[in-house]
């Protein structure tokens, strides 16, 4: 199992929504974040040109996944968030040691398995 985790602009977040749904990817948490990607804002200053780090607004996607649903998460992420401008964000994929469904007290491959699935 892996935690795939993805960090969008906030305006493809719903691109990745319908990515992640059309794979059959379910179970998700998002939040919105602030992070830096390398880019900095040249501000003019009167002894010349600075440069300031800011942070920008983002969307992440945190996806516990069995291992056949891997690829898919990160083909749905970079399908709804790319739209090739710098800054369309990153993907971290971690490994995942357990889950529980609090439910049922289902583990691991099981409980990140929807009901009905
Ligand atoms: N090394 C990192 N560690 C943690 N979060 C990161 C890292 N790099 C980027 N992020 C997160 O991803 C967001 C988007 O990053 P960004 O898309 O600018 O990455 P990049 O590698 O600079 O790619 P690009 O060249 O497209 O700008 C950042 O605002 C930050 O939240
Ligand atoms: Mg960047």
């Amino acid at each position: 199992m892996k935690l795939v985790i993805g960090i969008v602009r906030p305006e493809q977040a719903n691109d990745v929504l319908e990515s992640l749904y059309n794979s059959e990817v379910n179970g998700f948490s998002v939040s919105r974040v602030q992070g830096h990607g390398g880019e900095l804002d040249r501000v003019e200053t009167y002894r010349g040109t600075t440069v300031k780090m800011g942070l920008s607004e983002k969307v992440r996607f945190e996806i516990a996944v069995s291992d056949a649903f891997v690829d898919p998460a990160i083909e749905a992420l970079c399908e709804g968030g790319r739209t090739g401008e710098v800054g369309d964000g990153k993907i971290f994929v971690v490994p995942l040691e357990r889950v529980v469904r609090i439910r049922t007290g289902e583990t691991d491959d099981s409980a990140v398995t929807p009901v009905g699935a």
